[in-house]
């Protein structure tokens, strides 16, 4: 239900001047209603003087300039006060103005009844206002959002949010705007900074986007993707607000349809993987520490490289320490998994699923690509584990591979639980949910791991005696698909969502999942290490491996909407930084294999940010 009139009303007797320039601005587009010709001039009182003229497909509102008086053509002039002319958009006849003395009219009268015809039908929104090529008036937009908004729309939520809007190209429309949510209450809009504290969020853009936001030329996702507005701080009470402005202006009917559905799936959908919504606190002291700083663990033996931070004394190895550079030991890692063990079923998922709802459906469609990638890939690499584990050259490497198939599993679990009871996937099984998400998939990913790890892991299976093929699957699975991929991805994802306070609970349960993936990765690592010293040319397998799988599988970054995979913008990252970070790592794990890198624009379908570039713009180094 558009609430334009009622605000409207509301407005013209308590801000009657805030009012008319509203309706100012609607003006070109609600003038078009008027059945032509008509030609004639409009004085607000204190605001100024527009000449509008109506003829056969074309209505235009310019202001009056002083040397106009007197001109040829006028059907009328007509004269009123702000209240007058708000009164009049929200449908009160101007005779009845006139009666009671809020209008004058000057000229032919009769003609001016024909301006009833601006109030007919829908109201005219700010959307078509900007349509209609009005010029948007940014301060008069956020002051009347204390009207727009109903304030039951509010209840439960407390939050303050500012939007900082630079100069367009004309140099015009830029200023700073503080809009108070406060629970059930009338909105607050001011231009000063809230006094208690900062906001909960900022929004910058400049006036050039904000009018193609204003106009539905862009959609808010795609001023996300294409950094024309940036957000720092909390995402989800922007796109609260977001939602309830568009259901001021009645354009929010088909996401409320939407939501109302993906709430019946949730409700149905509780308890899934036995989940029960307690504060997850049953995870153990060492996955919550892991938690709370949510950086990578240092299990690898390798120093600390800008994202890592020093090992959490809690996870020493068991059994003393290593030397600097010296690789965890198979038993050190399975100690590590024991204490690292968590619990799908107990993540808090209620905050995670409210979020999701408010999301509006393309920004929902960007999130389940990118979450996506990693739901069916959890699923596929714990098949896929299961020939490693036959094929398992030692007990100890057994061992290690089973607890990482009951890992994968785990992963494949939390993923599900969160696709069906917070994302309301349509399907009732984990299967078919998954078939949802693997349609969404672009040609790298089944590349990856359909020709990549489904390939050598069938010829493991069939061949479990073959060595080299066994150094090729570990360094397919652990180095590439687990180091470059998984990680990198991870990495991106979890910044975002901490950055912005979105999905807690799915926050919690994914560095849990890269906490997890570390262990692995160092397991992966410290394998081809001993084969290697073992047998140099176990060395030239992992090189070959390399060189032939990253270059395709550094494409499953770049998402569906980007045209240039060496040129985009996924979660707020340029790519330059995603590939930089995937570089360094599988780098940086070569060096510890002994073995060369080939240069990043041979492995990357892009170029990459160096360590400093990365730095500066506060991305994962
Ligand atoms: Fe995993
Ligand atoms: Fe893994």
């Amino acid at each position: 239900m558009d609430r334009t009139r009622t605000a409207l009303r509301q407005m013209a007797q308590e801000d009657p001047e805030l009012a008319a320039r509203l309706v100012l601005q609607a003006l070109p587009a609600a003038v078009r209603r008027i059945p032509p010709p008509i030609d004639y001039e409009l004085t607000v009182t204190g605001l100024g003087s527009w000449r509008v003229a109506v003829h056969d497909g074309d209505a235009r509102v310019e202001p009056s300039a002083a040397e106009d008086g007197g001109r040829d053509g006028l059907d009328f002039r007509l004269e009123t006060d702000p209240a007058g002319l708000a009164a009049m958009a929200a449908g009160t006849s101007p005779l009845r103005l006139m009666l009671g003395g809020r209008l004058r009219i000057r000229g032919k009268r009769r003609r001016a009844l024909k301006l009833r015809a601006m109030a007919n039908g829908d109201d005219v929104s700010i959307a078509d206002a900007a349509a209609a090529g009005a010029e948007i008036d940014p301060d008069a937009i956020f002051r009347a959002l204390e009207y727009l908004i109903d304030p039951e729309w509010t209840r439960g939520h407390r939050f303050t949010l500012a939007y900082e809007i630079a100069p367009g190209a004309k140099g015009t429309g830029a200023g700073t705007w503080c809009v108070r949510v406060n629970d059930g209450h009338r909105l607050q809009v001011g231009t000063d900074p809230p006094a208690d504290g900062g906001p909960d969020a900022t929004v910058k853009l400049d006036f050039d986007t904000y009018k193609r936001l204003i106009g539905g030329e862009i959609t808010p996702a795609q001023g996300m993707r294409e950094q024309l507005t940036d957000i720092e701080g909390e995402i989800y009470p922007v796109t609260l607000l977001g939602r309830w402005i568009d259901r001021s202006q009645g354009r929010d009917d088909a996401e409320l349809a939407r939501e109302c559905h993906q709430r019946e799936i949730q409700a149905r959908r509780a308890g899934t993987w036995g989940g029960i919504d307690g504060n997850g606190s049953g995870n153990g002291a060492a996955a919550e520490s892991a938690v709370k700083s949510s950086l990578p663990l240092q299990v690898e033996g390798t120093t600390a490289d800008g994202d890592g931070g020093a090992a959490d004394p809690a996870l020493a190895p068991a059994g003393g320490r290593r030397a600097p550079g010296e690789l965890m030991g198979y038993g050190e890692l399975y100690a590590l998994w024991e204490r690292q063990n968590w619990r799908v079923h107990e993540l808090d998922f209620s905050v995670d699923r409210e979020q999701w709802v408010t999301t509006p459906r393309e920004a929902q469609e960007n999130t389940a690509w990118s979450l996506g990638s990693f739901y069916i890939g959890e699923e596929r690499v714990t098949a896929d584990l299961a020939p490693f584990l036959l094929a398992a050259p030692s007990g100890e490497v057994e061992v290690f591979l089973a607890t990482q198939l009951v890992d994968e599993a785990r992963h494949a679990a939390f993923f599900d639980r969160f696709g069906a009871e917070v994302m309301a996937l349509e399907s009732d099984d984990l299967r078919t949910r998954m078939r949802e998400l693997e349609a969404m998939m672009m040609p790298p990913w089944f590349e990856t791991f359909d020709d990549g790890l489904r390939d050598v892991a069938n010829r493991i299976k069939a061949s479990p005696d073959d060595l080299d093929l066994f150094v090729e699957g570990i360094t397919t699975y652990h180095l590439v698909i687990e180091g470059v991929l998984a990680t990198t991805g991870q990495r991106m994802i979890l910044r975002y969502v901490e950055d912005h306070g979105l999905y807690p609970g799915f926050q919690k349960g994914f560095s849990l999942v890269e906490q997890d993936e570390h262990r692995h990765i160092a397991f992966g690592v410290r394998f081809l290490r001993d084969a290697i010293a073992e047998d140099p040319r176990h060395g030239e397998t992992v090189e070959r491996a390399v060189a032939e799988l990253v270059p395709n599988a550094a494409h499953v970054f770049c998402p569906p909407y980007a045209d240039d995979p060496s040129d985009f913008v996924s979660y707020g990252y340029h790519s330059s930084y995603v590939y930089g970070y995937a570089y360094r790592k599988l780098k940086r794990r070569m060096k510890v294999l002994g073995l060369d890198t080939p240069p990043p624009e041979d492995l990357m379908p892009g170029p990459i940010a160096s360590p400093e570039e990365a730095r500066a713009a506060g991305m994962p180094v």
